[in-house]
């Protein structure tokens, strides 16, 4: 039976080995390698020349390629230390062509240390994701997301209409006022007119019934045409519009999220502790990232590698999103924090995180594996199941 496995050992080793019985095996692989802070973090150490670095990271993306699907796709997080680096070496290894994405990411609120220095330097709060396929064949699912709540609140303060009867054919819509249709509806029963509670409400109502909120804009070929009331129009190339009195009926629904750019600021770093077990302050990835990744990437049942297991937050949401998963670590933390961690998530006990978005309740199970180069413990690198 296929295990997912945590296995303690550096990990150009464990890597070289698993190339002898999982060539090939893995959908998405995820590395937040040590950044080169030049300090060291209480948890592991971080100082290395440039050049070290450099082939550092040149050895385990080599390592790392043989293991990957042929249409797999490797995401490799860094800050703006090695970026530029880091970019050159994963053109020349994975092939500038195979660059899917290049995304910044907001990893750090405006505030305490940030701010420290902020009168000689702009505060840093962004991160690198570089994103590469293995092949031709590897994609990134097209995702969309809710837009920011400022950018949202702005667009529902122009929807303020709604149809009554949506199930009726467009010339027959009967058109209120969302504020009347509430009322008269008993949504609005018990709140003050003028209130900021009706406002609030308001705006809940009109997200739940986006399907029939709608608003008026200019459009070329509808006001040539200017048509009275409410009617369906096909343009000469076969698009649909619905015409109000000469000008084009938008639906909110249309227009509540956008396509996920290669900007991502929408996702909290705040609170990380209540994510799995243990403190691991300035390292840990929220498991909303992870998600993301996961989601853009791979499906049930596909196998996923963190060669930098950290706290264990890609093996814990690979775990609770179904996938099958390998992490690897040389430090202590992988006993004290990754493997707790993940002990809890096997049992059902881990309620951070992407828990309740993926409803995951517990089950499953995995393999604490130490390399036989790491000292102690049975080498079972070849219990990594075959295809
Ligand atoms: C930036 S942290 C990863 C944090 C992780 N993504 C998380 O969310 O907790 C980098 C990790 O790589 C590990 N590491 C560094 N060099 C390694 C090596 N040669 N083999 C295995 N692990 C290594 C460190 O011990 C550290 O836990």
């Amino acid at each position: 039976m296929a295990e997912n496995q945590i296995i303690f050992g550096d990990n150009l080793e464990v890597m070289t080995d698993l190339a002898a019985t999982a060539s090939g095996r893995f959908q998405l692989a995820y590395l937040d390698p040590p950044y080169n802070t030049g300090g060291t973090p209480e948890d592991y150490d971080d100082q290395r020349e440039p050049d070290q670095w450099i082939r550092f990271m040149r050895e385990r993306l080599q390592a790392l390629r043989p293991l990957m699907a042929p249409d797999g796709v490797v995401f490799v997080q860094i800050d703006d230390r090695e970026q530029a680096h880091l970019k050159v070496l994963m053109d020349e290894i994975l092939g500038r062509e195979r660059c899917l994405a290049h995304v910044v990411i907001k990893m750090s609120e405006l505030s305490g240390v940030k701010m420290s220095h902020a009168d000689q330097r702009l505060p840093k709060v962004k991160e690198h994701l570089l994103i590469y396929g293995m092949g031709s064949g590897s994609q990134l699912r097209n995702m969309r997301r809710r837009k920011a709540p400022e950018v949202l609140a702005n667009y529902l303060n122009y929807y303020r209409t709604i149809i009554d009867n949506p199930e009726d054919s467009p010339d027959q819509w009967c058109l209120l006022s969302i504020k009347t249709w509430a009322r008269e509806s008993g949504l609005l029963d018990g709140v003050r007119t003028g209130s900021k509670n009706e406002t609030q409400r308001l705006q809940e109502l009109k997200l739940e019934e986006a399907h029939r909120v709608v608003y008026r804009t200019n459009n070329r070929l509808l006001a040539e045409q200017n048509l009275p009331g409410i009617s369906e129009v096909i343009s000469p190339n076969g698009r649909r519009y619905i015409s109000w009195q000469g000008k084009q009926m938008l639906f909110l629904k249309d227009h509540i999220d956008e396509p996920l750019s290669d900007l991502w600021t929408d996702l909290s770093t705040i609170n990380l502790n209540k994510e799995g077990a243990g403190s691991f302050r300035f390292s840990k990835k929220p498991e909303a990232l992870l998600h993301r990744c996961l989601e853009l990437a791979s499906k049930p049942g596909d196998w996923i590698i963190d060669p930098f297991c950290g706290s264990g937050t890609t093996a814990a949401v690979a775990h609770k999103m179904g996938r099958s998963w390998v992490t690897i670590d040389c430090e202590e933390h992988l006993l004290v924090q990754a493997k707790p961690r993940l002990d809890a998530v096997v049992a059902g006990q881990d309620a951070g995180g992407i828990t309740r978005l993926v409803g995951w309740q517990g089950g499953g199970r995995f393999q604490f594996v130490h390399h036989p180069a790491a000292g102690g413990g049975e080498a079972v690198i070849g219990a990594v199941p075959q295809n």
